[in-house]
């Protein structure tokens, strides 16, 4: 007689893998140390993302320098496909808007960069015209002309009734231009908090200016990718970089620091620039820095801040969809830089880590291949982010800081998210 087939947990005996009931199964990992891969592709949490998170916090949009003079502008957008406009005012504050017409919401400033002082060629100079039908708004974005107002629109509407969307924005932390679409929000340096205190000193001594500006597209979700940034257990995956390591002692003794509201701080041992050929003319660096200082911050939800020495490296994302991801890297000197040393300081900025500079090629690499890896249907379930090594270089305590931070703010478990 045939014996029965038995439920067994693994396919066959000769197999070492495990079998779907055993894949599927949450590790035996404390819930706080384990990521269900669901909160990386379903399009839901992510539109989530974008309410409770990405529109509830400060984000740098743009360095100061960018709106040099009165009237110069700067756009660019926000996750959810939130078109913005930076304005530095005659009065010389820097204000951001929704930069959305108010009569048929057609997209009103349309260069990258700019003046309000050259006209548009429908409008008047000092002003953001709509090309659609001409509606003006002055830099502290009040409406100041609606073409044929009164005939159209008798006294039903007047020019006070349709100001732009003002958007909260502070001016700080190196000169960065800070936004926070949520009205009622806190101040900047609550959310910040303690997080830049370590660099406090390079950022907000003397006045800093951009120097270098790259942007990209990536195909990755963004939390993926910033994870990249917070943990290097993954160190291995960088062979070239390890075998020209300039941090010649105390690699793995390197330690995190958490903080509040997400953020952490990367404790680097110095690397010494003088034992590579090139480097050693590394001569410049910001105040109160040591000719060898490192400092790194990342920020929650993604952006980061890195100054290697002479040159700062502001990083931020913006996310466009569960799976692509706008990147923006700045560099960043002194204002009071001679042309000889800014010319130094870009070419420290471009060697070793390159335009793109957000972690190395090899980090984009995998964090792409990750997101498409874990698409839905892949059979993809857990991640997990449970080394524990004291707070140092592979122990992933800033992975699990970041989740907790981002499961507080969405209400929702990331092991358990559904
Ligand atoms: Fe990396």
């Amino acid at each position: 007689m045939a014996s029965q087939p038995s439920i067994i947990d693994v396919p066959s005996a000769d197999v070492s893998g495990r079998s779907e009931v055993q894949w599927a199964r949450k590790p035996a990992l404390p819930d706080s140390q384990i990521v269900n891969t669901d909160i990386y592709t379903d399009p839901a949490i992510f539109e989530e993302e974008v309410e409770k998170i990405w529109s509830k916090v400060w984000l740098p949009v743009c360095h100061e320098s960018e709106l040099p003079a009165p009237l110069d502008y700067r756009t660019s957008g926000l996750a959810g496909n939130k078109p913005i406009v930076v304005v530095r005012g005659e009065d010389n504050k820097i204000r951001t808007f929704l930069n959305l017409c108010p009569h048929r919401n057609n997209l009103i400033v349309r260069s990258p960069a700019g003046s309000l002082k050259k006209a548009e060629p429908s409008g008047n100079p000092n002003h953001m015209t709509c090309m659609y039908h001409g509606w003006q708004f002055d830099a502290s974005g009040r409406c100041v002309e609606i073409p044929r107002r009164a005939a159209g629109y008798q006294e039903r509407i007047c020019n006070g009734d349709v100001g732009l969307r003002q958007i909260r924005t502070e001016v700080a932390y190196g000169g960065m231009v800070w936004v926070n679409l949520d009205d009622n929000c806190g101040p900047l340096s609550d959310f910040v908090g303690k997080a830049l205190d370590c660099m406090i000193e390079q950022l907000d001594t003397e006045p800093l200016e951009i120097f270098h500006y790259h942007k990209g597209i990536v195909r990755c979700n963004y939390k993926l990718f910033f994870d990249t940034s917070r943990e290097f257990y993954h160190d291995y995956l960088h062979f070239h970089n390890r075998q020209t390591s300039m941090i010649k002692s105390g690699y793995f003794d390197q330690k995190y620091t958490t903080y509040p509201n997400g953020h952490s701080v990367t404790g680097f041992a110095p690397p010494d620039y003088t034992s590579h050929t090139g480097a050693e003319t590394r001569l410049l660096s910001f105040p109160g820095l040591p000719k060898n200082g490192w400092r790194h911050t990342t920020l929650f939800p993604a952006s980061a801040y890195n100054i290697r020495t002479s040159c700062l490296r502001v990083n931020v994302m913006i996310p466009l969809s569960d799976r692509e991801t706008l990147v923006e890297i700045r560099g960043i000197g002194l204002k009071r830089d001679t042309p000889e040393e800014r010319l130094q300081r870009e070419r420290d900025y471009i060697s070793v880590w390159g335009p793109f500079g957000w972690n190395l090629h090899e980090d984009l690499l995998c964090a792409q291949v990750q997101t498409q890896a874990i698409k839905p249907g892949s059979g993809a379930r857990w991640n997990l982010m449970a080394r524990q090594e004291d707070d140092k270089v592979h122990d992933e305590i800033c992975v699990r800081s970041y989740y907790e931070e981002w499961s507080r703010r969405m209400g929702r478990s990331f092991v358990a998210p559904r």
